[in-house]
C-alpha cells in the first residue's frame, strides 16, 4: 500500500525525499543551560547578537549569567533592525568580522537570529554581499564550507529561523525581502524556552501564531514531493521538497494546537500554559516546513512586506514603516486556500478539522471554504488587519503587488496548483478585504 494516495509516482517525478532535522533543546528553563552547551560546542569566544528591547528582559540575563558561569568570553551586538535590511545585515557583519569570535549566540526573534546567521556566513567565508543570496535578485552561490557554531535562543515562536537554513531581509534599493537559504546557516543548536516568551506584546503573539499556521497549513497542502521532477544529481534535491509524510505528521500537528491555542495566548501571552504549546508548535512546522517549503501565501508575503508605504503596526516598536512578517503572509492565506482547495480538497478539510472545524456532514467540495472561513474568524478575534486594504493597499496597487510576488518561483511553484500572472493577481484581488 502506497504511504498516501497523495503521493502517487509520476512520470519523471522525484522518487525520495531526504530529511535534514535540526538540532533542539525544548523545555521551561533550559536557557539557562546554555553556557554547557556553548562549552561542549567549543566555543570560548562568542559573539552575543540580541535586539535592544530584549536587553530589558528576563532571558538576557540569564544568558549573561551562564555564559559567565562557563567562564565563555563575549562581546554583545544589539543594533538588531526588526525586519532586518541589508544595511542593517551590514553592521552585523562588520561587528562579526572586527571581534575575534569562534563562536554565534542570537537571543531574540526572527530578525536577530537571522542577522546573527548572515554575520556568521560573512564573517567566515568573506563575499561580496550579494555573492550568497538566492537568485535572481542574488548570485545564489553556495556556502563554499561549514559556518562557526551558533546558538539559537528564540525569543519568539514563529518563524523557526532556529531550524532552518534561511535568513531573510530586505534590500533597501530594489524594495524586495529576500533571502539567503543553505543548509550551512542552520544553527548548530536551538534553544527553546518557552519561558521566554511570556514578555511577548499581544500582536507579536498574533503574528507569530498566523505565521506558524500558515508554515503548517502551506507544508501540508504543498505539491507532492512525488509531482517535482526528480534531481540529476542528488545534491541538487532542493530545500522546498513538496509535501512528503514526514513533514505532514510535524504540520497537522502543529495546526492542531494552533487552533487550540492562539487565542488564548494571544488574550493571555504571560500564562506559560497558553506559550509552551505555542513555541512547540512553531517548532513542529519549521520541522515541517524546512522540508517541504511554503508556497503561495509566503510568496506573496515578500511583496506585501516589501512594498509597504505607511503601515506602522501596534506593538512594533520600529524606526521605519512595515508589515510584520505574519501579518504579510495571513492577510493573503484564506484567498489562496479558496484558490487552491479543489486541487487537493482531503487535505484542505483535514486542515481545517485539525484546526478545530467540525467537518460532520461536509464534502470535499466544502474544503476551501470551511478552512477560509475559519481563519477569516480568527483574524477578527486576534485583532488582524482585514486583508491588503488593512495594512494600506489599493485596487491600483495589483499589477505591482503580482510584479513582486510572481518571481519568488520557489515557492509560486510549491502550490499544490499552478497559477498565471492573471490567476495571481485573481488571488491578490480577492485578498483585499474580507469582512
Ligand atoms: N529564517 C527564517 O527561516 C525565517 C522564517 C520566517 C520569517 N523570518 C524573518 O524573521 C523576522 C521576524 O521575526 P519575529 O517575528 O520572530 O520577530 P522579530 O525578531 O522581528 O521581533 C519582533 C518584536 O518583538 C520583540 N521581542 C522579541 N522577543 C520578545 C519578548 N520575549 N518579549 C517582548 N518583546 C520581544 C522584538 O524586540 C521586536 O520588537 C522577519 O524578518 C522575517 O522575515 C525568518
Ligand atoms: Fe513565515
Amino acid at each position: 500500500m502506497a504511504l498516501s494516495e497523495y503521493f502517487q509516482p509520476t512520470k519523471n517525478g522525484d522518487t525520495a525525499f531526504a530529511v535534514e532535522a535540526p538540532k533542539i533543546k525544548f523545555g521551561k528553563g533550559c536557557l539557562a543551560e546554555i553556557g554547557a552547551d556553548a562549552r561542549a560546542l567549543g566555543i570560548k569566544r562568542a559573539a552575543l547578537y540580541t535586539d535592544l528591547r530584549v536587553t530589558n528582559l528576563e532571558p538576557y540575563s540569564i544568558v549573561l549569567k551562564s555564559l559567565c558561569d562557563a567562564g565563555i568570553d563575549f562581546a554583545i551586538f544589539d543594533e538588531i533592525e526588526v525586519e532586518p535590511t541589508d544595511r542593517s545585515f551590514k553592521v552585523g557583519i562588520d561587528f562579526a568580522q572586527e571581534g575575534d569570535f569562534d563562536g554565534f549566540i542570537s537571543l531574540g526573534g526572527g530578525s536577530t537570529i537571522d542577522t546573527a546567521k548572515a554575520s556568521n556566513l560573512y564573517a567566515t567565508h568573506p563575499a561580496n554581499f550579494l555573492n550568497y543570496v538566492n537568485a535572481p535578485i542574488g548570485k545564489g552561490f553556495p556556502v563554499p564550507g561549514p559556518l562557526k557554531p551558533h546558538i539559537a535562543c528564540p525569543t519568539t515562536f514563529g518563524t523557526a529561523s532556529e531550524c532552518t537554513g534561511i535568513a531573510i531581509f530586505d534590500l533597501l534599493e530594489m524594495e524586495a525581502k529576500t533571502g539567503i537559504a543553505h543548509a550551512a546557516l542552520r544553527p548548530s543548536l536551538g534553544i527553546l524556552d518557552p519561558q521566554s516568551l511570556l514578555t511577548l506584546p499581544t500582536n507579536v503573539v498574533a503574528a507569530n501564531a498566523f505565521d506558524v499556521f500558515c508554515h503548517a497549513v502551506e507544508s501540508f497542502t504543498a505539491r507532492p514531493y512525488t509531482h517535482r521532477r526528480a534531481p540529476e544529481i542528488p545534491s541538487a534535491r532542493p530545500l522546498s521538497q513538496g509535501a512528503n509524510p514526514y513533514s505532514d505528521i510535524a504540520c497537522i500537528e502543529a495546526i492542531r494546537l494552533i487552533g487550540a491555542n492562539i487565542v488564548s495566548g494571544v488574550k493571555e501571552p504571560n500564562l506559560i500554559e497558553n506559550m509552551e504549546p505555542l513555541m512547540f508548535a512553531g517548532m513542529l512546522a519549521g520541522i515541517g516546513f524546512g522540508n517541504a517549503g511554503c508556497h503561495v501565501p509566503h510568496g506573496m508575503a515578500y511583496a506585501v512586506a516589501g512594498l509597504v508605504r505607511n503601515y506602522q503596526p501596534k506593538g512594533w516598536p520600529s524606526n521605519h514603516p512595515m508589515v510584520p512578517h505574519g501579518i504579510s503572509v495571513i492577510v493573503n492565506a484564506p484567498a489562496v486556500f479558496r484558490f487552491m482547495g479543489d486541487a487537493c480538497p482531503n487535505r484542505h478539510l483535514r486542515a481545517a478539522e485539525a484546526l478545530g472545524v467540525s467537518i460532520i456532514d461536509t464534502t470535499e467540495q466544502d474544503a476551501n471554504d470551511l478552512l477560509a472561513d475559519r481563519i477569516i474568524a480568527l483574524m477578527r478575534e486576534c485583532d488582524i488587519p482585514n486583508g491588503l486594504k488593512g495594512v494600506g493597499y489599493k485596487e491600483e496597487d495589483l499589477p505591482t503587488l503580482v510584479e513582486k510576488s510572481f518571481p519568488q518561483r520557489r515557492l509560486i511553484e510549491n502550490g499544490p496548483k499552478k497559477i498565471d500572472r492573471k490567476e495571481l493577481e485573481d488571488i491578490f484581488r480577492d485578498a483585499m478585504q474580507y469582512w
